[in-house]
């Protein structure tokens, strides 16, 4: 399997453990990016059973809505049963770089809320030590300049993704060349930054369920 086939098997498999967990209260999360996108797709066979998702960017959003599925403010909800998302990296601690997309803020919102965290990634995602992709921090446009400042002070090399807006107004710097030993740390400096919205590592509420697309098929690797 090529690895769109991979992004589709592991969205089919989600969108079955959603489907044997819904019920009337059930709220479903909705990630953003090419492997969340597949897992929309698969929801579309069982659209009306499904009575309410939260998403987590302006894109997932329309995409919910194109299908007729009901999506809600996730201040209208008491919790999110199931968040099914997918990554840039995951490393066996179901620890991950998400924002490549530039959703990351509002994943890590729904990711907080949500009881079960469900990770949606093919093998090319799965690395030993985090780091490789570009770990994406969204700041404060007047922040930019001092937060990459103190992104150098810690050793990394912030680039700023220009001409990109996030959902919330709020500008990327991408961190390259981290080789992040301790995910946890690094995640709660990062957000110690003045200026700093949030910062692209899932270490602190690292995933539940990471279902995983290899070439000898999938894996359910839990945290
Ligand atoms: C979106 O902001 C990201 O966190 C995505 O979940 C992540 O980039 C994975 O995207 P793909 O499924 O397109 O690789």
């Amino acid at each position: 399997m090529d690895q769109n086939e991979l992004k589709k098997a592991v969205a089919a498999a989600a969108a079955q453990h959603v489907k044997e967990r819904l019920h009337e209260k059930f709220v479903l999360g909705v990630g953003t990016g090419s492997t969340a996108n597949a897992f929309i797709e698969c929801l579309a066979a069982f659209k009306h059973d499904i009575h309410c998702t939260v998403a987590s960017s302006e894109g997932t959003k329309a995409r919910l809505q194109a299908l007729g599925i009901p999506v809600m403010d996730l201040n209208s909800v008491d919790e999110v049963s199931v968040y099914v998302d997918g990554a840039d990296e995951t490393n066996a601690q179901l620890q991950l770089i998400k924002g490549g997309g530039g959703a990351l803020t509002r994943e890590k919102i729904i990711a907080a809320v949500a009881r079960e965290f469900v990770c949606i990634a093919d093998q090319s995602k799965y690395v030993s030590v985090l780091g490789t992709f570009p770990l994406p921090v969204e700041v404060i446009p007047m922040a930019r300049s001092h937060v990459a400042r103190a992104i150098v002070m810690l050793g990394g090399d912030p680039v700023y993704r220009e001409g990109f807006v996030t959902d919330n107004g709020n500008h990327i710097l991408d961190i390259h060349h981290m080789h992040i030993v301790n995910p946890v740390a690094l995640e709660t400096q990062l957000n110690q930054i003045t200026g700093v919205v949030t910062n692209g590592l899932f270490a602190v509420r690292p995933a539940d369920l990471l279902i995983l697309g290899t070439s000898e098929g999938i894996r359910s690797i839990k945290a």
